[in-house]
């Protein structure tokens, strides 16, 4: 099967094409406009999506060498993410699949960044336990076979990457601010400071991310601006310590609770080296399988999606010309 793949949720602008399990192209137009503002801009976001998205979408077709007509269906983000963003790929590709006459299917961004790490994979077993950590989640998910979940715990606040994101703004670091601190982080000490992480005794596999926020606006209040400038790299190694210590200890709970002996992480945040790094050391030593995403499938991409897409259309699930963009979209099973 082959199928065009369409992500607008937030500012990436992005079209690819795979047949079954292999990526013919993908195509992401990052948006630039939105760094300026030190975050995105909703309404500028949907304006260069409109702009973007035909060119992105001949591109992605142009480089796999194919014509439209030759696509077996078509899938599209519908949500979650921002509405006017979302509904310029939502209703492009209606009006493409109409124009073809062919299948389309409606997919949850949250699980195209499943399937963008499982289409990094060679081969893979469930179940799986899912860490999902982006701008926008940050979710712990049983995956107990395809298109079938269940949600373990959740932020009940800001996601992991939004943390990562306000933190570098307050450090004074360009937007998106996760890999600027990631790579700061590498020459840092660790243990310069220790910022708070949030246990949740009622629900173990839980998150709260605003906490973490706080305490570095706290942290920095009585500080002067040489004296940041000067510990920058260990601020950054402290502060991302803690992040991310909460994430691996948590995943490794959701494993030992349920009894599944395979992680999988994905999302912008699955790039973070000090993530990787703990997570695989933790699965070395105790036997667990672990699947990590190319790099390329972390951040956001329509290759996971027309890969989530084809576990639909090869099902013959589909969408119908009623679709709409849906912001606060959930993780679901079929
Ligand atoms: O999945 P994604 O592209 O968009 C959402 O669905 O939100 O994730 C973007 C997030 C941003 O918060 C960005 O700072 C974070 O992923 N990110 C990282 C790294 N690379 C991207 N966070 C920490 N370390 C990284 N290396
Ligand atoms: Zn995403």
């Amino acid at each position: 099967m082959r199928i065009l793949g369409v992500e607008t949720s937030c500012d990436e602008t992005s079209a690819a094409i795979i047949e079954n399990n292999s990526v013919l192209s993908s195509i992401i137009s990052s948006q630039d406009i939105h760094a300026q503002f030190g975050g995105v801009v909703p309404e500028l976001a949907s304006r260069a999506h409109v702009r973007l998205i035909i060119p992105v979408v001949e591109k992605a077709l142009n480089t796999a060498n194919l014509k439209a007509d030759t696509l077996d269906g078509l899938a599209v983000t519908y949500g979650p993410g921002l509405v006017g963003a979302l509904l310029v790929g939502v209703q492009f590709v209606k009006g493409l699949a109409a124009a073809l006459n062919k299948p389309f299917i409606g997919v949850n961004h949250i699980e195209g960044h499943i399937y963008g790490n499982l289409l990094s994979q060679k081969d893979y077993r469930f179940p799986i336990i899912f860490l999902i950590v982006s701008g926008g989640h940050t979710q712990i998910v049983l995956m107990e076979d395809h298109l079938k979940y269940k949600i373990l715990g959740k932020t009940r606040d800001d996601a992991v990457g939004e943390a990562f994101d306000k933190g570098a703004k307050m450090l004074g670091l360009p937007y998106p601010g996760g890999p600027e601190i990631d790579k700061l982080a590498q020459l840092g000490d660790p243990e310069y400071y220790n910022f708070p992480r949030a246990w949740l005794k009622d629900n173990p596999l839980d998150f709260s991310y605003s906490g973490l926020k706080t305490a570095l606006l706290t942290f920095l209040k009585d500080k002067n601006k040489n004296e940041i400038q000067l510990n920058l790299n260990n601020i950054c190694a402290a502060y991302q310590a803690a992040a991310i210590d909460v994430l691996v200890q948590k995943t490794i709970t959701a494993v030992e609770k349920y009894k599944s002996e395979r992680i999988a992480i994905a999302g912008g945040v699955a790039a973070n080296s000090l993530l990787r790094r703990r997570l695989k050391t933790e699965c070395d030593k105790k036997g667990y399988e672990f699947y990590l995403p190319e790099f390329k499938y972390c951040t956001d991409n329509a290759a996971m999606i027309a890969r989530a897409g084809y576990e639909y259309l090869s099902r013959e699930i589909h969408s119908d010309q009623s679709l709409n963009a849906y912001p606060s979209l959930k993780l679901e099973s079929v």
